[in-house]
């Protein structure tokens, strides 16, 4: 198998035209944990495909913790902008819960001719780029991630906007992670915070605005982001432990659709190897296999 082409200096790479399925595993995986985002261009693959893809790289998840999958495909969540589901947020997915997902896929089905992009950043490349007092400084702290504040709302209209949201926290989840977490396979340090995280264990909410703030420009540096412009039939791998993501709501009022699979993950731990807890809510048992710690 020849190696995906580069496409930024600190991550992403490119597959063109082969079937991810037909990819070696151990291939796959070493390249997703160099380049943390696989594209994959003209991948072929159907809903049956990008499960099966999913799948090999362990057990997968529900669709979502509170949001309807694709109808009678309990592990596909629609991402349809016609739905006002545009997560122009930086956020990792479902990092409110103890254990979230550890990859997610993305396949384009419906793309605006222009726009629509998904930008991906490296946490792991905004850690390294903290000066060593803030590196220091991060390495004690963690973070509360919640679902239940105004993430990604529908711009469709007032009364789906409510709607969407009753659903959203229709059970409520708070997690305290740790703000820098060692990745469970290369032991790589990265910043995980992120949408979902809106409080720093322990500070005020003035006080934890700022420190995120502050640790969340170095994520979104665009020396950090990858943009990813899609193609109907393209499929996109990323690691969800390391990463963040953005969608632009840029394309107005013309079509986009993809379907989001994603990969169980297993509790984040910090530098001193202590794991996530829970604060409120439950294991979310319904959505994720709860797997144990590496
Ligand atoms: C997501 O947040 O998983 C969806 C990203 C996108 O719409 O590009």
């Amino acid at each position: 198998m020849s190696d995906p082409r580069p496409l930024g200096g600190r991550l992403g790479a490119e597959y063109s035209g082969a079937d991810p399925n037909a990819l070696p595993l151990d291939a796959l995986n070493a390249a997703l944990l160099k380049h943390k985002v696989l594209v994959f261009r003209d991948a072929g693959l159907d809903e049956e495909g990008q499960l099966r893809f999913a799948a090999r790289f362990g057990a997968l998840t529900r669709a979502h913790p509170t949001v309807p999958s694709v109808e009678g495909r309990p592990d596909i969540l629609p991402v349809d902008g016609a739905e006002g589901i545009r997560s122009n947020t930086w956020h990792t997915d479902v990092s409110f819960v103890r254990t979230p997902p550890k990859l997610s896929t993305l396949r384009a089905l419906v793309v605006p001719p222009h726009g629509g992009n998904t930008l991906i950043a490296s946490s792991a490349a905004a850690y390294r780029d903290l000066p060593r007092q803030l590196r220091d400084f991060a390495d004690r702290l963690w973070a509360e991630h919640t679902n239940d504040h105004d993430y990604a709302l529908p711009r469709v209209n007032a009364e789906k906007a409510a709607e969407y949201r009753r659903r959203f926290v229709s059970r409520r989840y708070r997690t305290a992670h740790p703000v820098v977490r060692v990745h469970p396979e290369t032991r790589e340090r990265g910043l995980f915070i992120g949408g979902f995280a809106q409080k720093i264990v322990g500070l005020s909410g003035t006080e934890s605005r700022d420190i995120l703030r502050l640790f969340q420009a170095y994520v979104t540096r665009p020396e950090n982001i990858l943009r990813v412009q899609w193609n109907p039939g393209d499929l996109v791998l990323f690691d969800n432990r390391i990463t963040q993501h953005y969608a632009p709501d840029d394309y107005g009022d013309q079509a986009r659709v993809l379907h989001r699979v994603t990969v169980a993950g297993d509790a984040p731990f910090g530098v001193t190897g202590d794991a996530s807890y829970i604060i409120e809510g439950d294991e979310a048992a319904h959505y994720t296999p709860v797997l144990a710690t590496v």
